[in-house]
């Protein structure tokens, strides 16, 4: 298993490009399923996650060529209907090709799915959802099987806003006989992202970006050309590097309206924040200040940044509070970075982190995806070698994050094992 190794204290400075939203283009991607006709996708990221989606729609019958960015996808006739398991357990995303099956052919069988292990991460909304559409699904033996011989429209609420939920029905809507309701519905540029393709697709739907969204099924939807949006998480990540090393960095493509919760929390920190048409330029000479957080849904404070601001926080001054409201475990790292010196308390969703006069590098494990960024993070401003290993999972969202924060000064180098 490869391992990265970090000697901290390197002030980052530069500029960095970040690539396309992962978790905008892997519903595109499923999005594929709902037409014979090509649909072409750029700015796609080359992370694991998307060649496992790739597999995943090439077992299904979908050609998947393309080279870099570029992925062409067309679903002509399809070979099965079945997501197995082997192909979804690393990757709970897999579960978005639930609704454009059932919405394409009638039938599903998808594995529940796995991914990171950050709590319980039911789907009892996507099935909810699907049933209210007419889908009668049976579960067994670690299976969801859909049938439906036309999905109808439905008004449908969901308890909690759930991202890849509302993707999944807003695809299977667009297939349905007839107008459904999301009520409660997630409003992450990730879900606008998508609702914009399928439009171009000759979807008819509205309102995506609020709480309510509205479709109007149609039965046939055509080939598109569509580009993804710039990554959030990954930009976020990067000004978070930039602020933890006192560096100045400008990243390129950073979409800064999708990042105002997580810039406003920046700047309180006491880093410099320039949001222009380039991107965003994040400098810090001074030493952080501490700032409270609490995860939500969009517009909230992200949960897929949560990580790597404690990162920050651990050498802040001052206290910081940080509350996790979206998922229940997802404070793995915290034990990774007490290893490396921090002062951490954890008492139900709430960590309270008490910054230290630094951090210092030891051997940790990547726990989930985000949790590895934060400690690439500790790693870069901490006194000495960190090793970081299981960086498996970071490789699932960050494109060669190494050779990335290598040109911004860092020092960090893979060993593969
Ligand atoms: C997506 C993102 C992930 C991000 C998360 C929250 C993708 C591919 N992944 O994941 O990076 O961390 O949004 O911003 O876009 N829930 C239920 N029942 C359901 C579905 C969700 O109870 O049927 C709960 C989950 O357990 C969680 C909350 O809803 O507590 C939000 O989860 P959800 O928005 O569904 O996350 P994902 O779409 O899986």
């Amino acid at each position: 298993m490869d391992k990265l190794i970090i000697e901290g204290g390197a002030r980052l400075q530069g500029e960095v490009r970040v690539d396309g939203a992962k978790n905008a283009a892997l519903p595109a991607m499923a999005a594929s399923l709902l037409t014979d006709e090509p649909v072409y996708l750029r700015n796609v990221p080359a992370v694991v996650d998307i060649r496992t989606m790739g597999r995943l729609l090439d077992h299904l019958g979908v050609s998947v060529s393309g080279s870099r960015e570029n992925l062409a996808l067309q679903a002509s006739a399809l070979r099965c209907c079945e997501a197995p398991y082997d192909l979804v357990r690393t990757m709970r995303a897999s579960i978005l090709v639930l609704g454009p099956l059932i919405g394409r052919e009638g039938y599903a069988k998808v594995s529940f799915p796995g991914g990171c292990a950050i709590g319980a991460r039911p789907v009892n909304l996507h099935l909810m959802g699907l049933e209210a559409m007419g889908v009668a699904l049976e579960l067994r033996g670690g299976y969801i099987q859909g049938r439906a011989k036309r999905l109808r429209g439905a008004r449908i609420y969901l308890d909690i806003p759930s991202v890849t939920g509302t993707e999944n029905l807003m695809m299977a809507a667009a297939l349905a006989r007839g107008e459904t309701t999301i009520e409660n519905a997630a409003r992450e540029p990730e879900v606008v992202d998508l609702a914009l393709m399928l439009n171009k697709m000759g979807a008819n739907i509205l309102g995506a970006g609020t709480p309510r969204i509205v479709v109007q099924g149609t039965q046939r939807l055509k080939g598109v050309e569509h580009e993804i949006i710039g990554d959030r998480i990954v930009a976020g990540t990067f000004a978070a590097a930039s602020a933890i090393t006192r560096g100045d960095v400008l990243i390129r493509g950073a979409p800064a309206a999708h990042l105002e919760s997580v810039l406003q929390k920046m700047t309180q920190a006491g880093a410099c924040v320039e949001a222009s048409a380039e991107g965003i330029r994040v400098s810090a000479s001074e030493r952080l200040k501490s700032v409270d957080i609490q995860t939500s849904p969009y517009p909230g404070f992200p949960t897929d940044l949560q990580a790597q601001f404690m990162a920050m926080m651990c050498v802040a001054g001052g206290v910081s509070t940080i509350r996790e409201t979206v998922f229940e475990n997802r404070f793995m790292h915290v034990a990774e970075l007490r290893r490396m010196g921090a002062d951490i308390l954890v008492e139900g969703p709430t960590a309270i982190v008490r910054g230290v006069d630094h951090l210092e590098g030891a051997p940790v494990m990547a726990t989930d995806l985000r949790a590895s960024a934060s400690l690439v993070l500790a790693g870069l401003a901490a006194r000495g070698t960190t090793v970081v290993s299981r960086v498996y999972h970071l490789d699932r969202g960050y494109a060669s994050l190494e050779s990335k924060l290598g040109s911004l000064g860092a020092r960090i180098r893979r060993e593969r094992g």
